[in-house]
């Protein structure tokens, strides 16, 4: 444990998709060659970590979350060169990239499956969990809700059950077996020793199962994710290892262990809230899950997100927060999917600009180290007639030419959106660039403005009583500087009393640095303003 601010904890992220985002060899599938291309962009955005969703060879029964080979790169994408050459490319940006440990299962195409359901005897029956009953675990509750009926499948070649915590076509890897922990070393260290600068390890509560539990943040998980970090601390210490633990808080505070497992937690219960709190416009459930939220080990930060690859997710909300929120977010009933809603941020905020400004100024003001979902930054749509989460993740739409720009192929492998609100020919980075309030220059200039202020970046926060629900306000302050965030959620002008005995006026708005500072106590705020004010 340290007290030194380490890089990853004032880092903002961005989180790229290489099949979306552009497709250098014209097979209409995006690869590294195309991404190296467009790093100027994903730098424009003054962001520090890129992650890249999976990018090994897969059947794609998952997008790649279903890994049939850990030690290379999927055909579509490249192959290991051009991996590297990205990474290189990254890195002479000033810019680090970490990718998905994918630890808790393989595709049932991985020849570690394919010889274990063969052959009772084989070496590698022992990397999967079997039972003959398909019974065991029976508190386990299923995540693909829409789609399995059971954790267990009976697999035919096998004549035995194994067990998957997602799609069937991902039997879950046994960490019983020590062969399976010294597979998964040689995996991290074979990346590291190319040169990324860490991973984003995907499902880890479910490592284990054990009876009579559901089988979810065991301790014997726990240990084995602490000698994950241990050899990182050993032999690459400047690297970052983020859980992907969809939990709540108190759940998730054991991942980030004394200081000694996880450098950073995805924080989900905050991100539901957030699109709670802003459609209620009353800043109660954001207060609430905050107030809720331990303190974490120092060296350790959050990483906070608006949307992602997935599903919108609500597992971490009421059953009655659930309906309400796909009663306002997910009207149709395809906008539904598992827990959650399969839209992407632009539309799940009808597209105004004012409400994408307050939800973003927000969003980056918290504590917690932001990722960006590539497109949000050009308010992207999404299609949410495309199975699965994939509506979410179509082509990166880059010009109004051919295909948004991503491809000269004829057919891309899912459709560019081109729908008349969010299609590339109106939705597109070349037409945001020279538009000063475009998407793309407001999150240009709120990042800029966060990688300014040492508060923003690595402060505390404390909240501020407003005594009016709609109007959300906290200090971020660390021992250089205090920033004062105002936050009206509603879409009426709001009026405040500020009677704060630490505030000393003026103070001078970094959002709006054209207006005049702020010399009064009473306020009154315009609808959904956002403020980030700062004394000189
Ligand atoms: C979480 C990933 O974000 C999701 O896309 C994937 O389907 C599951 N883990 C299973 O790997």
């Amino acid at each position: 444990m340290s007290n030194q601010t380490n890089w990853y904890q004032e880092a903002v992220f961005y989180e790229l998709y290489i099949r979306a985002y552009r497709d250098e060899n014209g097979d209409g599938h995006g690869d590294f060659r195309g991404a190296i291309k467009k790093l100027d962009h994903i730098q424009s955005l003054g962001v520090n970590c890129i992650w890249i969703l999976p990018m090994y060879p897969s059947p794609l029964r998952d997008d790649g979350y279903d890994v049939a080979d850990y030690m290379d790169i999927h055909p579509d994408y490249g192959n290991l060169d051009d991996f590297k050459a990205f990474l290189d490319a990254a890195h002479e940006r000033g810019l680090r990239v970490v990718t998905d440990l994918v630890m808790n299962h393989t595709s049932d195409q991985h020849r570690w499956f394919q010889e274990a359901r063969a052959d009772h005897n084989s070496e590698y029956r022992d990397y999967y969990v079997w039972s003959d009953t398909g019974t065991e675990y029976a508190d386990t509750r299923i995540i693909f809700l829409d789609s399995e009926p059971s954790n267990w499948t009976y697999d035919e070649v096998a004549g035995q059950y194994f067990w998957h915590r997602f799609y069937r076509t991902q039997p879950d890897l046994n960490y019983d077996n020590p062969a399976v922990h010294e597979e998964m070393f040689k995996i991290i260290r074979f990346w590291l020793d190319i040169g990324i600068d860490g991973f984003r390890a995907d499902a880890v509560p479910y490592l284990y199962q054990r009876e009579g539990t559901n089988c979810e943040n065991l301790p014997e998980t726990h240990a084995f994710l602490k000698q994950v970090r241990r050899l990182l601390d050993e032999e690459y210490p400047d690297c970052v290892l983020i859980a992907e633990a969809n939990m709540w808080p108190e759940d998730l505070l054991p991942y980030f262990g004394d200081g000694d497992e996880f450098h950073m937690c995805f924080h989900f219960p905050i991100m539901p809230r957030l699109f709670m709190a802003l459609k209620r416009e009353d800043k109660t459930p954001i207060v609430k899950i905050l107030e809720q939220t331990p303190e974490i080990p120092p060296g350790t930060q959050w990483l906070t997100f608006l949307r992602n690859h997935d599903e919108l997710t609500l597992e971490m909300v009421t059953e009655e927060d659930r309906q309400w929120m796909w009663e306002q977010y997910a009207p149709e009933p395809r906008m539904k999917q598992n827990l959650g809603i399969r839209r992407r941020l632009a539309p799940l905020l009808d597209n105004e600009t004012p409400r994408w400004l307050l939800l973003h100024a927000l969003f980056l003001s918290l504590p917690g180290a932001p990722i960006v979902y590539y497109g949000d930054e050009i308010g992207m749509g999404d299609n949410i007639w495309l199975p699965d989460r994939h509506g979410c993740r179509t082509p990166m739409q880059w010009t109004a030419e051919k295909n948004g720009g991503f491809s000269e192929a004829d057919t891309t492998y899912f459709p560019v959106n081109d729908d008349e609100v969010f299609g590339y020919q109106q939705v597109n980075v070349a037409a945001q660039e020279d538009e000063e309030f475009s998407y793309l220059n407001l999150t240009r200039f709120l990042i800029r403005t966060r990688q300014n202020q040492p508060a923003l970046r690595q402060g505390e926060m404390e909240f501020v009583e407003t005594g009016n629900t709609a109007v959300l306000a906290y200090w971020r302050r660390n021992s250089q500087q205090r920033i004062f965030c105002l936050f009206n959620l509603s879409t009426k002008p709001q009026q405040v009393e500020l009677n704060m005995k630490d505030l000393h006026l003026p103070m001078r708005d970094l959002l709006h640095p054209e207006i005049e500072p702020l010399t009064e106590t009473a306020v009154v705020l315009e609808p959904q303003a956002a403020h980030w004010y700062i004394y000189d």
